[in-house]
């Protein structure tokens, strides 16, 4: 386990993650009944962009850099709440704690032992997060479905490892299996197209329903070596979610892209409901 999501905090990846991450959990949010939200690969919470992890690569600078200074309106709200987090920025546990309502779950995991650490220093006494050291594609099948029978279920690997993508899609099948009402966010690199297109074929072959996928991409997708862009596969997306995460990717890509003509985003609807 070598991958240190320090190095990668703010990045352009970051950014499309988690401005569609508080668009899905703000919708849960907007009815009455508790949710729980199981993120199955945590990180450590919050990172410190100015430390030297972050400062290494510099790729806070090309994402969440270019977006503070007067954010889009499509932004706005995931901004918001980058900002009222202090000085650390906001991963996904500390975005999804500041949408939680009493009565609501988050429930994290993370494997590496300092990441745990850190988290279980920033969350450990908080009430309605939950923590395990435990592996995030186990719980997939372990801690689904919610008691609360209502929520989302966001899964964000590493991809640091060989057939990781092939790990998302079974990983998907199984929530799924356990949890069909659920709401499911499976964020994937996109280097090359090929890849993303086996996975998509993987998903539809696998008879999965109600599927979207929200993409951004800085330049074209041809060299494997390098991250062009993102995606985030949604199943069961709330109602509305693809208009507003056409808004969401648009902005990003306005402020992200240098304008190459390679550069572009889409929201796909890859299986109907
Ligand atoms: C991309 S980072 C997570 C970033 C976080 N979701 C965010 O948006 O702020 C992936 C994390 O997964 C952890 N990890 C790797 N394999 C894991 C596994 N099998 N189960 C749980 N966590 C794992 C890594 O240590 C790393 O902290």
């Amino acid at each position: 386990m070598n991958y240190r999501h320090a190095f990668h905090a703010g990045n352009h990846a970051d950014c499309l993650k988690h401005a569609l991450l508080v668009s899905l959990v703000t919708a849960l949010a907007g009815k009455a009944a508790p949710f729980a939200v199981l993120d199955t690969h945590a990180g450590a919470g919050a990172y410190d962009l100015a430390g030297p992890a972050a400062a290494r690569g510099g790729e806070a600078e090309g994402g969440i850099g270019r977006l503070r200074a007067d954010p889009p309106p499509p932004l706005a709200r995931w901004l918001a709440l980058v900002e009222a987090a202090g000085p650390l920025h906001p991963g996904s546990p500390a975005l999804i704690a500041s949408l939680l309502r009493p009565g609501d779950r988050l429930v994290c995991c993370e494997l590496h032992p300092e990441e745990y650490r850190a988290l279980r220093r920033r969350f450990g006494a908080i009430a309605g997060i939950e923590l395990h050291r435990r592996d995030g594609w186990e719980a997939l099948r372990g801690l689904l479905p919610p008691r609360e029978r209502r929520g989302l279920v966001l899964i964000d690997p590493p991809f640091e490892q060989p057939g990781e993508f092939e790990r998302l899609a079974a990983g998907l099948r199984a929530g799924r299996a356990r949890f069909p009402g659920g709401v499911f966010a499976a964020w994937y690199p996109i280097k090359h197209r090929a890849p993303v297109r086996a996975f998509h074929t993987a998903l539809r072959e696998a008879g999965l329903r109600d599927l979207v996928a929200a993409e951004l991409w800085l330049r074209e997708p041809l060299d494997p070596a390098r991250l062009n862009g993102s995606g985030l596969l949604v199943g069961n997306p709330p109602w509305g979610f693809e208009a507003e995460a056409g808004a969401i990717l648009a902005a990003l890509h306005a402020r992200l892209s240098d304008g190459g003509a390679g550069s572009g985003w889409a929201v796909t609807r890859l299986v109907e409901e």
